[in-house]
């Protein structure tokens, strides 16, 4: 059987297109993660920023020294930089043997094909049903406990500054059913959670005999397959996180008490430039709401600094309101131009680029302090950990997460990989709890 390299960058939902794309070419091509025997290599790439970008072209760059050594080697590029930049790739990165868009990947091995006769084999179309549901993604690179279930593609929220709705197109869902199916499969397998994942869960839809089913409903029906098996879900727009769902969240103990709510910004005036269509109060409702409902519950974010127009009382505004939420985790960007969308074609990307990198600083050093406190609160407390894996810093010490996504970190050597044990924090980090097995009897 043929050698296939795929490395992916960028999001889950990359992560889980990969699965998808090693599944398609599965009757082909096994997986390896070794450049040298490999026969293919894909990169499945990310657009959300520049740098992102740059640093795949430079990656490229690396393949094609490479290549010249070994000539059969068909390299491929696909995801989101496929579909926003398709033209100058074929241009510039004559690297390329083959380019696929992020709902193209069931023709790859007519791309393959085509590409091995010499052709330079491409295909960008979007779809507005593609969701690959009769796919069993190939776990190639899971842990053998926490495995992504894709259930809807796509996003129709057009923020203004996202290359996203362009690159990956309108929202689909994929059918309970199929969901259901995976998850099935998954438990039988031996995982004990899974991540139900989209740009948007919230707007996850599936109507079909007069029947609807929404995003808390599926996720029901998710928690209810087995108390063993973990729910979590990414990734949430606070727009439309329901109470509905809350509810569900609340009433299942296997539902995790982790959100991600992505706000952004904390004055109204960037979150209406962004066209995120709520207000800094409307999130702080939404958090109010979670908390009283799901007391428990981590939240966790995205904010983008020096967003076009950002003055620094807007800026202030994002540090209070992170003070105010007391996020337990941040993912944190200086805000970058992306060619095509509503900010490029209507703002002036004005913030210099000092002053982005001030703000994103003073972001981080908050968020440090949110972190550390969040955990500081968790010391004394027990929770339920499922075992991921070994400690990559001490052998006798294992790993694995609580309800609230948090990392725990413990000595044992009674348990394994795939086990819920009981663990008293004792001391912590910003990023890490520390704890100690609680035996039970
Ligand atoms: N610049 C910086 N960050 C961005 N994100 C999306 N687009 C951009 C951009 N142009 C961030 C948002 C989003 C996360 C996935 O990436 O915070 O939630
Ligand atoms: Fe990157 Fe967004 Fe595409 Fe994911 S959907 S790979 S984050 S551009």
């Amino acid at each position: 059987m043929k050698k296939l390299l795929i490395e992916t960058f960028g999001c889950q939902m990359n992560v889980a297109d990969s699965e998808v794309i090693a599944s398609i070419l599965s009757s082909e091509y096994s997986v390896t993660a070794d450049a040298r025997e490999a026969d293919v290599w894909m990169l499945n790439t990310c657009s959300i920023r520049d740098n992102a970008e740059q640093r795949i072209r430079k990656h490229l760059k690396e393949i094609a020294a490479y290549k010249q050594r070994k000539p059969s080697l068909l390299v491929g590029l696909l995801g989101c930089m496929a579909e926003r930049i398709k033209d100058q790739l074929l241009k510039e990165e004559e690297v390329l043997d083959f380019i696929a868009g992020p709902d193209a990947y069931r023709t790859l091995p007519d791309l393959l094909k085509r590409a091995a006769e010499g052709e330079t084999a491409y295909n960008v179309t979007l779809s507005e049903t593609e969701t690959y549901e009769n796919i069993i993604p190939l776990r190639y690179a899971a842990n053998g406990v926490s495995a992504f279930i894709s259930i809807m593609r796509g996003c129709n929220n057009f923020c203004s500054y996202c290359v996203v709705p362009y690159t990956r197109g309108r929202e689909r869902s994929r059918s309970p059913q199929t969901i259901l199916a995976e998850a099935q499969q998954l438990l039988k397998d031996g995982y004990k959670e899974v991540t139900l994942l989209g740009q948007n869960v919230n707007s996850y839809l599936w109507q079909a005999d007069g029947k609807t089913t929404t995003f808390a409903q599926l996720m029901e029906q998710v928690a209810l397959l087995s108390p063993q098996l973990r729910v979590r879900f990414a990734t949430s727009h606070p727009k439309d996180i329901s109470d509905e769902l809350l509810q569900v969240i609340a009433r299942y103990p296997n539902v995790c008490h982790y959100i991600h709510l992505p706000v952004q910004a904390g004055s109204n005036e960037m979150l209406k430039r962004m066209n995120r269509v709520y207000t800094r109060e409307k999130y702080l409702e939404r958090v109010q709401k979670i908390k009283e409902l799901i007391p428990d519950c981590a939240i966790s974010t995205d904010i983008i600094a020096g967003f076009c127009g950002e003055t620094e009382e807007n800026h202030q505004e994002t540090l209070s309101l992170m003070r105010e939420v007391g996020f337990s985790y941040a993912y944190m960007f200086k805000y970058s131009w992306r060619d095509n969308t509503f900010a490029a074609r209507h703002f002036t990307d004005d913030i210099p680029d000092e002053v982005k990198s001030r703000r994103l600083e003073e972001i981080i050093a908050l968020q440090g302090e949110l972190s550390l406190k969040s955990n500081q609160e968790d010391v004394g407390k027990t929770f339920e950990v499922l075992i991921e894996g070994t400690s990559k810093r001490s052998t006798n010490d294992l790993f694995g997460r609580n309800s609230q996504n948090k990392v725990i970190v413990f000595p044992c050597s009674t348990h394994t990989r795939g086990e819920y044990v009981r663990v008293k924090v004792k001391s912590c980090t910003a990023a890490t709890l520390i704890g100690e097995l609680v035996e039970e009897n």
